[in-house]
């Protein structure tokens, strides 16, 4: 689909307009991908009153059978089901839509729903190149609707006040941040082309990818260890950790990357690295350091999912599986301050992240203030940023470098190249949102 101005004028959308819920509307919603994620975004929406999931939309007829059925068990009422997102755009009494495809369709979607007037929840990562990140953020402005990013701790309070005390020089001036993810990953194996599912469209699947044939180890979920589809662990798992690290560093770009690792111990398909160590440095010298392992490995003082800030007086380190934050000072085995969820009004842990994240978000449409978004597009376009610059610094096996005011690529053509994919027509991202 290509939304011409014409388009906007005759759905009533003016841009720079912000389109609002009333406070007592019913809000409907269409979910754009069926497979896993999606029952999150299933289980959670159903739980907020007001929000009505109207439609879904996947390619693999399979998995809308499957998500509509268990919709209608939830709530007595079936949605429409699609093959195409783009029949959810066209319904005009659909007011949002939760993005949980594949990552290379996240911004396109993103962006003919923000021109198609939807308000938009898109999962982390937000987008596949650097790109089309930045036309989702400016048609996120461009067309005043509220998009928001799938990286949920932003709506963990706890998290909000350990964030503030780190700023608040609780462990001192902060010189370094590590995430860490380590998450065992068997071989995919090897598995051959082959035709695919008589109930998959395959065409629309590939989106703007590169046109392939399709193999088993591709759909479902494995994509993501496909360069064309995925990013890696530093872009699934990863990001997460960055998001908060960067929230925490309170940082927008870097300016050098490098990023080294390889993917060890199997020969399979897969193409991304499952052991890849990053780092990115600041002009000041600060560093945001991310070490991902998919094979066996030890915990770090016990944690394998998380981030740690360095600073001058101490260390803070995150607890995710417990929900809290610990600082530790001056070489002190006993924590000092903790930053509990169970310390919380709402007492809200990271179990409890992704619906109050789908709340927060509701609240924004119906408000119409940008503002109080916890996870508004740019933020997690930026930590996604992050991610796609480690994998182009990773694939060109040299240090890149970033102007920190804009986030481009300088001095090295081909990597800057790498920071906008080719996409398959029709499934062009625009040049102007
Ligand atoms: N926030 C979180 O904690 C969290 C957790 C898990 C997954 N995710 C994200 O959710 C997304 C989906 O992950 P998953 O595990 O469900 O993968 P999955 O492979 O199980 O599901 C992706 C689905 O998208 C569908 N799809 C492909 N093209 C589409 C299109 N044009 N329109 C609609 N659907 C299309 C696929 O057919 C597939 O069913 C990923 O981006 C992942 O990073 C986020």
């Amino acid at each position: 689909m290509s939304w011409t101005r014409r388009d906007f004028v005759a759905a009533g959308i003016a841009a720079g307009s912000l389109a609002r819920a009333g406070a007592n509307d019913r809000i409907r919603v269409g979910i754009i991908g069926n497979g896993g994620r999606s029952r999150d975004h299933i289980a959670e929406l159903t739980r907020i009153p007001g929000v009505e999931i109207a439609a879904v939309a996947d390619p693999d007829d399979t998995l809308t059978m499957e998500k509509s059925a268990a919709i209608d068990k939830l709530t007595g009422h079936a949605p429409s089901r699609q093959r195409d997102l783009r029949r959810i755009l066209d319904d005009k009494n659909i007011d949002a839509v939760t993005i949980a495809c594949c990552n290379h369709w996240h911004a396109l979607a993103a962006i003919w729903a923000l021109q198609a007037g939807k308000h938009v929840y898109v999962e982390k990562p937000v987008c596949h190149d650097l790109f089309s990140g930045m036309q989702m953020v400016a048609a996120s402005r461009r067309y005043g609707r509220m998009a928001q990013g799938g990286t949920q701790r932003r709506s963990n309070e706890y998290i909000r006040r350990a964030f503030r005390a780190l700023r608040d020089g609780v462990i001192g001036d902060v010189y370094m941040a590590r995430c860490i993810h380590f998450q065992d990953r068997p071989s995919l194996g090897f598995r051959q082309p082959q035709a695919p599912p008589s109930t998959l469209d395959w065409d629309l699947w590939l989106g703007p990818a590169r046109q392939q044939e399709y193999h088993a180890n591709l759909h479902p979920y494995n994509w993501h260890w496909f360069w064309d589809f995925g990013n890696g662990e530093l872009g699934n798992n990863g990001v997460h950790f960055i998001d908060l690290a960067r929230w925490g560093l309170n940082r927008r770009w870097p300016s050098k990357i490098t990023s080294t690792g390889g993917r060890f111990g199997y020969h399979d398909q897969g193409q991304t690295p499952n052991t890849q160590l990053t780092t990115y440095q600041f002009e000041d010298g600060v560093q945001l350091v991310v070490e991902i392992r998919n094979r066996y490995t030890n915990r770090e003082q016990d944690l394998s999912s998380g981030v740690i800030f360095y600073g001058s007086k101490g260390y803070m380190i995150s607890e995710h599986d417990r929900g809290c934050y610990e600082v530790y000072l001056e070489g002190s085995k006993t924590p000092g301050p903790v930053y509990s969820a169970a310390d919380d009004p709402e007492r809200i842990d990271d179990r409890k992240s992704t619906g109050a994240h789908f709340r927060n978000f509701f609240s924004a449409v119906r408000s119409g203030n940008r503002e109080s978004l916890n996870a508004d597009i740019e933020e997690t376009f930026l930590s996604t940023g992050y991610c796609l610059l480690g994998n182009i610094a990773f694939r060109r096996g040299h240090e890149i470098r970033v102007d920190p005011a804009t986030g481009n690529i300088t001095g090295d053509a081909e990597a800057a190249r790498m920071a906008r994919d080719v996409c398959r027509k029709p499934f062009t991202v625009p040049d102007r949102v």
